[in-house]
């Protein structure tokens, strides 16, 4: 894909920015699940929250992911961008997947409230909610310090 590499600073800027909006999903929809455990199942609050998270996760999350992992991917691809004996690389995609998962997760999450089934308790979404965190400063360090 060496054809790419006049593009790689237009395709890491698209990288960057689905990325932030992909993060921004993942900070938003855990806290939007507290604040939904805080009402009663079909009230009109309830039925505004569905609303909302339906639309976070299908309008903003699933598309930003899926340029995240195009963008990334395309770059992991041009010859010269990733020094393939580095370990930063795997380690960050590893990561990466645990994100991924945690994105998957809250998509079942969701699927509990619209139909009215959340057992879990709102600390169980708070304490979720730093997982993105957490991977997203190991990520990032990764990625442009390059420790290992
Ligand atoms: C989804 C799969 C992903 C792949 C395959 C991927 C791959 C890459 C590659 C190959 C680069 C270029 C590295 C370089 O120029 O040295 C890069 C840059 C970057 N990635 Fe990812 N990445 C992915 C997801 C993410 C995620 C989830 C984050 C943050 C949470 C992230 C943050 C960054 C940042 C900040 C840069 C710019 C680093 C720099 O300018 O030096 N990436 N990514």
């Amino acid at each position: 894909m060496s054809f790419l590499a006049p593009y790689l600073l237009w395709i890491k800027a698209l990288h960057v920015v689905a990325m932030v909006a992909w993060m921004s999903g993942l900070f938003y929809l855990p806290r939007l699940y507290v604040y939904h455990c805080q009402v009663a199942p079909g009230s009109a609050e309830g039925e505004r929250f569905k609303v909302m998270e339906r639309r976070l996760l299908k309008q903003i999350m699933n598309p930003a992911m899926i340029v995240t992992w195009i963008a990334g991917l395309l770059m992991a691809s041009i010859p010269g961008v990733v020094d393939m004996h580095a370990l930063w690389f795997p380690v960050k995609l590893v990561l990466v997947l645990l994100m991924t998962g945690f994105h998957g997760a809250c998509s079942r999450w969701r699927r509990d409230f619209l139909n009215d089934h959340n057992r879990r308790p709102e600390k169980f979404y708070r304490i979720a909610n730093e997982i993105p965190t957490v991977l997203l400063v190991l990520i990032v360090v990764l990625v442009i310090v390059k420790p290992f």
